[in-house]
């Protein structure tokens, strides 16, 4: 796969960090220090221009605040969980909402629906987080990816493929909190992309989806099965 000068590192789970081709660090899902499948290797970030946040779950957010901190990149995500974050003390954000369209350092940034729930765990208390969401980011290169974040196959996929036509789409496969193989091959069906890179699975044991399963399932799509700490591109 050409991501014409666009590099793809994937730290396990829903957490993924681009390059972009001017040399900018993008992270989604900022789960990294405490997250079981990212390699020792790919915990020290270095640098950070750019984070993406697709909802409140600890396996989505659960060093954002950390990182945050320590890097100051641009936090993008819903209201109420941007508004969370800034309770923590993490201060340079740049929140949007479904619909909405923002550059964020070099890249083009639009946030798409998810269906999910978005509930953030603090101490004991559940706090509002707002709704989970997706993205999908255009580089300078006109390539576009989408992270669908945690969700099941929903029909206005479709409509991301018609206005948005992402060529790479980061989907997750792993059952139980969001979709399985099955509905992940519908979704491909909705999002027609070039390439779909399975997330979100064999994490923890009920994520029981798998690749291959998927594989089976879709025509006419290259699946792209990547290794904790491996990048493309
Ligand atoms: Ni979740
Ligand atoms: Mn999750």
């Amino acid at each position: 796969m050409d991501l014409k000068g666009i590099k793809l590192t994937w730290l396990g789970h829903a957490t993924f960090r681009f390059q972009t081709p001017a040399g900018r660090s993008v992270l989604i899902d900022p789960w990294v220090m405490n997250n079981p499948k990212c390699p020792d290797s790919e915990k020290d970030l270095k640098k950070l221009d750019v984070m993406l946040i697709t909802h409140g779950h600890g396996d989505h957010i659960g060093d954002a605040v950390e990182i945050a901190k320590k890097y100051n990149p641009t936090v993008v995500g819903i209201p109420e969980l941007i508004g969370w974050l800034t309770k923590k003390g993490v201060q340079n954000t740049a929140e949007m909402n479904k619909g909405g369209t923002q550059t964020v350092g070099d890249i083009r940034v639009t946030m798409v629906h998810a269906d999910h729930s978005c509930g953030i765990q603090d101490g004991d208390q559940l706090v509002y987080g707002g709704e989970a969401c997706g993205y999908v980011i255009e580089f300078s290169n006109q390539l576009r990816f989408y992270h669908a974040g945690d969700t099941n196959v929903f029909g206005d996929m479709k409509i991301i493929h018609d206005l948005y036509a992402p060529e790479v789409a980061m989907i997750p496969i792993g059952d139980h909190y969001t979709m399985s193989p099955r509905e992940a091959a519908y979704a491909c069906g909705l999002l027609k992309p070039k390439t779909v890179i399975p997330m979100h699975f064999g994490t923890f044991p009920v994520l029981t989806g798998r690749p291959s399963d998927l594989e089976k399932l879709v025509k006419g799509v290259e699946v792209v099965q990547m290794r904790p700490g491996q990048t493309i591109g």
